[in-house]
């Protein structure tokens, strides 16, 4: 049986429309997802919508229309960005959908049954654009210290969870699994912050009434982060589990932004300990992005619509940039002069030039035949050597999420196969008919390592993986390690055709 493997994407609020924060978060899951999926795991890929709370409901009436015609409308919008992304997920939630309130449902009388939720009265301070609540010392200069917005005091009947209860457990599971929050320096942030100590938690409202209406008592309903954080076993048919999804896949790895990294390391982790279920292997915080500089936002009207960027750059490109900008974990700056000069370096010239200059040759040197190679020599073996070593780098950065450093690593090998070039200099050895058989074993070592990078890109750019692939005649529908990833793997005598340029180059506007 192959070895599973389940990541997540958050579920995205649907009163806003899909940006480049959203498709950061998104595509990341995606690289992993398919990267795992080459690696021969049985690969479960999870996103969806958030559709419940007042943000929503407000939103929908500043609209004039009801809360799901919102949530119909915009999620929309999410489907169609992460189509166009090339996302690879197997499930899409959302909140409304009847299997979602089902486990939602089932979870609150689990835990209301046990004596970890029961009614009591609440009043604090709640930051709706956040929908959190906060003590009167958390607050800064009586704003929230998120935002920065107004909170309301909020006095109402509340459903809690005895969250003070799961502390100790949930500090020493921390303690014990240095990878379960990720990276080092958020895993501190939410160590001080647990040690602090934990209070109730209140998990119901009865201010509005867009949710899912508490079992029994439906005058409340429940908390939108209780309700959005169970989606992740609510998409695997949990509690029943009749298709063994739960049994199969959970526990998950869960990517997100740093800024709600509290609810899915503290309160999340606490719920599932309640529910005696097994915690999330790891949740990994990334860093966020601002824009030429500044905090990407509507009212600044610099919000980088990705569905533009796309048509403009293609999704390749984009996907390259996001992941190669900025270290994973680290915020980053968007600019589109630093887009277009990695479209032009690395994209262009690196890549797409190693491609276009061996097959080039090949057809020139061979009319396109891929030879036999003869006698391996001493620069031949580097390049083997290289590829066997740089294969382990990239695995183990892979699993570490560090997406930036798998691609340095991958274009380690792809500036090695330009140098390649330059020093074997096949036009040299195509003058001298002594030399054929060298001339033959060079050109092989060049479009084998090519067929080896495609395989490692694939995961980053699908398309461009595809379309080597098809470019060296394999089978381009497969890109798996498994059978794949030895070096040797293309058959002489294949026809190779000179490639078009896999990347243009894209003029300084
Ligand atoms: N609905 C909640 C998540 C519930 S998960 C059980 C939510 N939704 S969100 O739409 O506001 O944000 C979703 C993700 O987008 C978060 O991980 C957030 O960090 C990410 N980003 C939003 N803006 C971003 C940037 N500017 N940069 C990077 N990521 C950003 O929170």
């Amino acid at each position: 049986m192959a070895e599973t493997y389940y990541v997540t994407t958050p579920i995205y609020y649907v009163n806003d429309v899909p940006h480049i924060g959203h498709a950061y978060t998104t595509l990341a899951c995606d690289v992993i997802a398919r990267y795992k999926r080459a690696k021969g795991y049985n690969v479960a890929f999870l996103t969806g919508t958030d559709e419940h709370g007042q943000k929503v409901e407000t939103a929908a009436k500043a609209n004039g229309e009801t809360p799901l015609e919102l949530a119909d409308r915009v999620v929309k919008r999410f489907q169609a960005l992460w189509e166009k992304l090339n996302i690879s997920n197997t499930d899409f939630i959302r909140t409304t959908q009847e299997r979602h309130k089902h486990t939602v449902q089932e979870q609150f009388k689990k835990l209301e049954a046990k004596g970890d939720i029961y009614l009591g009265e609440y009043e604090d301070w709640y930051c709706t654009p956040c929908e959190t609540f906060w003590t009167e010392t958390q607050l800064m200069d009586g704003n929230c210290p998120d935002c920065g917005r107004a909170p309301t005091k909020l006095k109402e009947e509340s459903y809690f969870f005895r969250m003070s209860q799961y502390q100790e457990q949930l500090l020493k599971h921390i303690e014990e699994n240095p990878d379960f929050i990720q990276p080092k320096s958020r895993r501190n942030e939410i160590l001080s912050f647990v040690r602090e100590g934990l209070r109730d938690l209140s998990i119901s409202r009865t201010s509005f009434s867009w949710g899912i209406p508490a079992p029994g008592n439906e005058k409340h309903v429940i908390y939108v982060w209780f309700d959005a954080l169970t989606n992740y076993i609510s998409a695997l048919g949990y509690p029943e589990d009749k298709d063994a999804l739960f049994e199969t896949f959970w526990p998950a790895v869960h990517v997100i932004g740093k800024d709600i990294l509290r609810f899915h390391a503290v309160y999340w982790p606490t719920f599932l300990l309640a529910a005696g279920l097994p915690l999330p292997k790891t949740v990994f915080a990334h860093g966020w992005w601002t824009v030429e500089g500044q905090k990407m936002s509507k009212s600044l009207r610099n919000v980088v619509e990705p569905n533009m960027l796309i048509d403009k750059y293609g999704v390749d490109a984009i996907r390259y940039f996001l992941l190669r900008e900025v270290p994973f974990g680290l915020d980053g700056d968007f600019s589109h002069s630093s887009l277009i000069s990695r479209i032009n370096s690395d994209l262009a010239n690196d890549i797409g030039n190693l491609v276009s200059r061996s097959t080039a040759m090949l057809g020139k040197y061979f009319s396109g035949q891929l030879p036999q190679p003869g006698a391996i020599e001493e620069a031949d073996q580097k390049m083997i050597d290289l590829f066997e070593k740089q294969f382990q780098t990239i695995d183990k950065h892979l699993n570490d999420m560090s997406f930036n450093k798998a691609l340095m690593a991958i274009w380690e090998l792809i500036s090695a196969g330009n140098k390649y070039i330059d020093e074997t200099a096949p036009w040299a050895l195509a003058k001298d008919p002594d030399q054929r058989e060298r001339l033959g074993t060079v050109m092989y070592t060049l479009l084998e390592s090519i067929r080896l990078i495609a395989l490692q890109v694939a995961p980053f750019m699908p398309e461009t993986g595809e379309r080597i692939m098809t470019i060296l005649g394999c089978d381009s529908s497969n890109l798996n390690f498994e059978g794949q990833d030895q070096w040797g793997g293309l058959v002489a005598g294949t026809t190779i055709e000179k490639a078009a340029p896999l990347f243009p180059r894209i003029e300084n506007e």
